[in-house]
């Protein structure tokens, strides 16, 4: 089945801002995107500059650059502003640390207009930035501060209290986001230090190859990866914006992502400001009221979000007939497979065709995607974003025919392209096959139009309401809790969250199962981890499937839990 906007909506509008996929894919070269850039006139890079500054010293000076809604906290913030802010921060980093180029410094906050404040004004001083979510508990935060050697942590009271400072030693400086703060010589009241700083600076000008963001995501084995972004990763965020998005001077856009994930930053900050272009940012929890809300009242014309958000929408049911939508011209969708399903709710409730969007924490930009002047086949992710080179290789990294699956590549040396895996030169290499391919992970395939259809993980790879876990993170979790012997993750399918975290666990000698047991074990990881990482499901064994070396077969596991073939078993101890 095709949808395209002939069939079922008005027709293609001509203003579109990619309106010739073939032709532009054909056609295109990363180098002629750089003429937009301030840079490739002065010869002085920064990101933030080209985001804030670039539009402040423009017409778009009064422009709203920033809405921001809690429901308590309701502020607008034009370019200008933004500017200001910035510098302001910008100023007391210089001031009060010891911060330099290439330093890193962590942001770890609820979404509020501090933070987008910070995160630019730091990165005017050249410093790397590692977002944080706030939903982090000890044990992550304590993981990525200490991996980067993290030297300024700009956070809230109650969010500090989770930070072990005592275990931190390369970690300088605090700065405090709330009330009743107490200021030392090592702890700041950051908004108190802002209202007096200038609001002028000298940017800190850097190559575009130095490092900007550090965003850190799982794999299948060992502790968090640390993703290296660099300023360079502007070219290809500016320009998915035009072509992905379709973000345009009038639009009012809203990204549902915390800047704690790659699409909180890429599409959440840099897409929307380096294109000049207002962006609405709601604090607070999902509920399906606040969202409708939020799209009526800002009048957002162009939505990016998730499966898991749109699938709770779907499950409010009727509730979307009190709100006027009429605003919006444009859905879109990351993280998980889009259902047809869903994309047909899309249809009739809203109007619009959700466009899925495919990329990774790794990629730093869009890869694969559904473009708004394309037809779209329901259950597909598109085709690759003009000046990307997208394929199916077997495990040799040769290319295969259509509709034969195998493992989602991308030629190598794409704009936004991660640089590095902090501090981890092997974990990076592991990434690429033949020196040529960036091996995804996703196993996928191709059809005969060109369309790729996402299949699974090739790893063990977890993607819970839209977020990344790692199996082998919440097990060593689970093996700091006194009462569990072994413990195997797995994501089990789950109609509205794509997958939910189960945990097969063996009790330690003595240890009775009980349903008090399973809630203890879940808070365990709760409140040392993160929510999201708790698992759903808890499942007792009296020994779990391992290898002769001894480590756990999650696919095993998994093949119980879904009654499926358990395959190959000639490794497993007896
Ligand atoms: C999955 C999020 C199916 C995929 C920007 C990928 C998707 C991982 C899609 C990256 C999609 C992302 N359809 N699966 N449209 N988009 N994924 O790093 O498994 O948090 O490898 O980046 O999410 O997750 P990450």
């Amino acid at each position: 089945m095709q949808v395209s906007d002939k069939d079922k909506l008005q027709a293609i509008p001509a203003y579109y801002l990619l309106q010739d996929y073939e032709a532009t894919a054909a056609t295109h070269r990363w180098e002629d995107v750089e003429k937009q850039f301030s840079w490739f006139h002065t010869g002085e890079v920064n990101i933030a500059y080209e985001a804030i500054d670039r539009h402040a010293e423009s017409s778009r000076k009064n422009k709203v650059a920033l809405y921001y809604d809690d429901g308590d906290r309701k502020e607008t913030y034009t370019f200008y502003d933004m500017k200001c802010k910035t510098n302001q921060v910008a100023n007391v980093l210089q001031d009060k640390t010891t911060l330099v180029k290439g330093d890193r410094l962590f942001i770890y906050m609820p979404r509020q207009p501090e933070l987008y404040f910070t995160l630019l004004g730091a990165l005017k001083l050249g410093v790397i930035v590692g977002p944080l979510f706030e939903a982090f508990m000890e044990g992550a935060v304590y993981d990525r501060l200490d991996d980067s050697d993290a030297k300024v942590l700009v956070t809230t009271p109650s969010l500090l209290k989770r930070v072990p400072l005592d275990r931190l030693p390369k970690l300088e400086t605090v700065f405090l986001v709330g009330d009743d703060i107490e200021e030392t010589d090592s702890v700041y009241h950051l908004t108190r230090q802002m209202s007096q700083a200038s609001e002028q600076f000298n940017i800190t000008w850097v190559a575009r190859e130095d490092g900007m963001l550090l965003h850190y995501t799982s794999g299948s084995t060992g502790a968090p990866k640390g993703v290296l972004h660099v300023h360079n990763a502007m070219i290809q965020q500016y320009q998915s914006a035009q072509w992905v998005l379709d973000l345009q001077e009038q639009d009012i856009y809203w990204c549902t992502a915390d800047p704690g994930w790659v699409t909180g930053t890429a599409y959440g900050i840099f897409g929307p400001w380096l294109n000049g272009v207002t962006t609405l940012v709601v604090g607070g929890r999902f509920s399906p009221q606040n969202w409708y809300q939020a799209l009526a009242s800002y009048h957002v014309t162009v939505w990016y979000s998730a499966p898991t958000a749109f699938r709770m929408l779907m499950g409010a049911g009727e509730m979307v007939k009190d709100y006027d939508l009429s605003s919006l011209r444009h859905v879109l969708s990351v993280g998980e497979p889009l259902n047809p399903e869903v994309i047909r709710w899309g249809i009739e409730t809203l109007g619009h065709r959700i466009h899925d969007t495919w990329w990774m924490t790794e990629t730093g930009a869009h890869m694969i995607c559904n473009y708004p002047s394309m037809a779209i086949k329901p259950g597909s992710m598109g085709k690759p974003l003009p000046g990307i080179y997208a394929t199916i290789v077997d495990d040799q990294g040769n290319e295969v025919k259509p509709y034969t699956m195998g493992n989602l590549a991308i030629r190598k040396g794409w704009p936004a392209m991660m640089r590095a895996i902090w501090g981890n030169q092997e974990r990076y290499d592991a990434y690429f096959l033949q020196g040529e391919w960036y091996v995804s992970g996703d196993s996928a395939y191709q059809d005969e139009d060109g369309y790729f259809w996402f299949q699974g993980r090739v790893d063990d790879v977890i993607m819970t309401a839209g977020e990344r876990v790692g199996p082998f993170e919440v097990e060593s979790k689970l093996l700091e809790h006194p009462d569990v012997l072994e413990a195997g993750v797995i994501g089990k399918p789950d109609p509205v969250r794509g997958e939910i975290i189960k945990a097969f666990i063996a009790l330690r000698e003595g240890v009775a199962p009980s349903e008090q047991l399973i809630t203890d074990i879940q808070n365990f990881v709760k409140t040392g981890l993160a929510a999201h990482a708790a698992p759903r499901e808890i499942e007792f064994k009296d020994k779990l499937p391992k290898t002769r070396s001894g480590k756990i077969m999650r696919r095993v596991l998994k093949a119980w839990e879904l009654d499926l073939p358990t395959g190959d078993l000639s490794t497993m101890e007896d």
